[in-house]
C-alpha cells in the first residue's frame, strides 16, 4: 500500500523526466533539423535565445568596445547573435529547437513569397508577443490572413494614398509653424516627438475619421511616444514569459500585459466603441474601421469590437512608430552630414517656396530624395526581431552551394530570414552602418545586375501576401517630411549616432537605452 502510494506521488515526476529526456531526444538526435549547423545549446532549448533575447551585453557592430557596456546588463541582443553565428556556420543555422535563420537573398522568396499554390503561416508563439493575435498582422494561418487583407486593402493602393494630400500638407505645414515658433523663441525641439505626433495625426484620421492634433501638444506626442516604447520594450519578456501576460490579464484593470500597452489599448478601444456606436447612415466622414463596421464581407466575428480593438492597435502603433524611426534616421543624417543635404536642396530647388510645392507622389519620383528615403529604410531595418514563416503542408529544401549540402525544412518548421544580416552584408552595401543615399541613386557605379540584387534585398517592408499594408502611406509622409527637412536650417542638440542607431531589438530598433530622441536647434529658415 505504502510502495503504491509513493509510487503515485512519484508519478508526476517520473512523467516530467520522461517528458524532458524526450525532448533532449528528439531536439538533439531524432528531429530531422539535427543535421543543420549551430550551436548545440540553442537546438535544445529556448532559453539561449531568452539569454541573449533579454540579458546579453551588446555586440550591435563588429568592432564594437563592449567594455564600455561592461557593467550594465544591456537587452534584447539576438538579432546581434544570429549575425555572428552566419559568420560562424554559414547561411543556415538552427537558432532554435524548431527555428532556423537563413541568410541567403535568393531563399528569401522562398520563405515569404513563394507565390501561388503556396501556404505560409505564421509562428504563433513569435505572434503572441504583441498581445494583437486578432489583427491582420497576428493571423496565423495564411487563409485568416488573406481575408483580413482582402477587407483592408481597398484602403492602401497607392491612389487611395495619394488621396491624403490634402491632410498630409495641412500636417507638414503644421510641423513647418512649429519649426519657426522654435526659430523665434530658441525652443529645443524633439524631432522623434514631433514626427511620432505627424504619423499619430495622420493614421490616426485615415482609420478613425478624426484629427486628434497631437502635433498641438507635443508633451502628450512625448508621453504617448514613451508609452509605445514602453509596449515595445516588454514583447521579449512577454515573447518567453507569456505566463506574464496571461496572469496580467487576470488581475483588475488589467489589459494585455504591460502598463503602457493597457492605457494605449483603452485608448484605441474608446474610439472603437465610439465608431460602433455611431449610426452608419449619418453624413460621417468615411474611415478605415467604418469600412470594416459596414463591410458585408466580413463576418460578424470579424466585426467585434475586440476583434476591431486589436486592428486598431496595430494600425496606429505600426502607422505611428515604425515610420517615425525612418524620419529620425534620415532627419539626423541630413543634420551631421551637410553634403547630403545639400544634394537634396539641389534637387528640390525651389524647395523654399510655399509651404508643400509638391505632392507626394511627384516628391517621391525625385531620385535623390528617394534614395534618402531608402537609406533611412535600410537603416531602420524594418522588423528587426524574427520575422518568422512556417509552411503548414510542405517540406522546404535548402540548397547550400558553398558546402555542396542540400537541407530539408520539415513542414512546421520556423524559418526567418534576418533583416540585420541582409542590411549589413558588406557585399551588397559596403561599409554599411554608413548613411550613403548614394547606393540607391540608379547606375552611380555598380553594375545594373549589383543594383537589382541591392534593391531585392531591401526587407524593410519585407515582402510576399504580408508585405506592409501601410508602405505607400509611409513613403507618402517620409517624402512630404524630407521636403520640410530641406527647408530648415537645424543644429543637432545633445544628439549623436547612437540616438539613431540600431542597439536594441524591440521588435523594431531601439537606440541606446535611455535615449531622448532627436532634438535640434532651429536656426533659420534655409535660404538658397
Ligand atoms: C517606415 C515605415 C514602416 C515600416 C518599416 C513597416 C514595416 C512593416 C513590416 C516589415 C511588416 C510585415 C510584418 C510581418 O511580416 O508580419 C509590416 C506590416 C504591417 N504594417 Fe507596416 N511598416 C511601416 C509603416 C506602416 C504604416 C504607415 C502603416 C499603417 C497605416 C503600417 C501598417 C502595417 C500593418 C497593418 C501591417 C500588417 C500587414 C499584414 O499582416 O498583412 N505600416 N510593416
Amino acid at each position: 500500500m505504502i510502495d503504491a502510494l509513493s509510487l503515485l506521488h512519484g508519478l508526476p515526476f517520473l512523467v516530467g523526466v520522461g517528458y524532458l529526456t524526450y525532448l533532449f531526444l528528439w531536439r538533439c538526435f531524432l528531429s530531422q533539423l539535427t543535421k543543420l549547423p549551430g550551436p548545440k545549446l540553442a537546438a535544445l532549448t529556448y532559453w539561449y535565445e531568452c539569454y541573449y533575447g533579454t540579458l546579453y551585453p551588446p555586440m550591435s557592430r563588429q568592432n564594437q568596445d563592449l567594455s564600455e557596456y561592461a557593467d550594465i546588463v544591456q537587452p534584447a541582443q539576438y538579432a546581434f547573435k544570429i549575425k555572428r553565428l552566419h559568420s560562424e556556420y554559414g547561411p543556415v543555422v538552427r537558432i532554435g529547437p524548431n527555428d532556423v535563420s537563413i541568410s541567403d537573398l535568393d531563399f528569401i522568396d522562398t520563405i515569404y513569397a513563394p507565390g501561388p499554390g503556396h501556404r505560409r503561416d505564421k509562428n504563433a508563439k513569435h505572434s503572441r508577443s504583441l498581445g494583437i493575435s486578432s489583427s491582420i498582422g497576428g493571423s496565423i494561418t495564411h487563409e485568416l490572413h488573406r481575408n483580413r487583407r482582402e477587407a483592408l486593402n481597398p484602403f492602401f493602393s497607392p491612389q487611395r494614398i495619394h488621396r491624403l494630400d490634402p491632410d498630409l500638407a495641412s500636417k507638414a505645414a503644421q510641423v513647418e509653424n512649429i519649426f519657426a515658433d522654435a526659430r523665434e523663441s530658441g525652443q529645443v525641439l524633439n524631432l522623434s516627438d514631433i514626427y511620432f505626433a505627424f504619423c499619430n495625426d495622420v493614421v490616426h484620421k485615415y482609420c478613425f475619421g478624426s484629427d486628434p492634433n497631437l502635433l498641438g501638444n507635443l508633451h502628450l506626442a512625448s508621453a504617448r511616444r514613451n508609452n509605445v516604447f514602453s509596449v515595445l520594450g516588454s514583447v521579449k519578456i512577454m515573447f518567453h514569459f507569456n505566463w506574464i501576460r496571461k496572469l496580467l490579464q487576470r488581475l483588475p484593470g488589467g489589459g494585455t500585459g504591460a502598463h503602457g500597452m493597457m492605457i494605449f489599448r483603452r485608448r484605441i478601444r474608446a474610439q472603437i466603441d465610439e465608431v460602433l456606436a455611431r449610426d452608419p447612415f449619418s453624413d460621417e466622414e468615411p474611415s478605415i474601421f467604418t469600412h470594416l463596421r459596414d463591410s458585408t464581407e466580413l463576418p460578424a466575428a470579424e466585426k467585434s469590437a475586440k476583434r476591431l480593438e486589436d486592428e486598431a492597435v496595430l494600425m496606429t502603433m505600426a502607422g505611428t512608430y515604425s515610420p517615425m524611426l525612418s524620419l529620425m534616421v534620415a532627419h539626423y543624417h541630413l543634420l551631421s552630414r551637410s553634403d547630403i543635404m545639400a544634394k537634396l536642396r539641389t534637387e528640390l530647388g525651389g524647395a523654399r517656396g510655399p509651404v508643400m510645392p509638391r505632392t507626394a507622389a511627384e516628391l517621391e519620383r525625385l531620385p535623390y530624395l528617394s534614395a534618402i528615403a531608402q537609406e533611412a529604410h535600410r537603416l531602420t531595418f524594418g522588423l528587426t526581431g524574427r520575422n518568422t514563416r512556417v509552411c503548414p503542408d510542405e517540406p522546404i529544401l535548402y540548397n547550400d552551394k558553398e558546402r555542396g549540402q542540400t537541407y530539408t525544412f520539415p513542414p512546421g518548421t520556423s524559418l526567418s530570414v534576418s533583416t540585420l544580416v541582409i542590411h549589413t552584408d558588406e557585399s551588397l552595401f559596403p561599409d554599411p552602418w554608413t548613411f550613403d543615399p548614394d547606393r540607391w541613386v540608379p547606375s552611380t557605379s555598380a553594375s545594373d545586375a549589383t543594383d537589382m540584387r541591392r534593391r531585392r534585398s531591401m526587407l524593410s517592408f519585407m515582402r510576399g501576401p504580408r508585405v506592409c499594408i501601410g508602405r505607400h502611406l509611409a513613403n507618402a509622409e517620409i517624402a512630404v517630411l524630407l521636403a520640410v527637412m530641406a527647408r530648415w536650417d537645424m543644429e543637432l542638440f545633445k544628439t549623436d549616432q547612437d540616438d539613431v542607431e540600431f542597439k536594441h531589438d524591440y521588435h523594431v530598433m531601439c537606440p541606446k537605452l535611455g535615449s531622448k530622441g532627436v532634438r535640434v536647434e532651429v536656426k533659420d529658415r534655409w535660404n538658397a
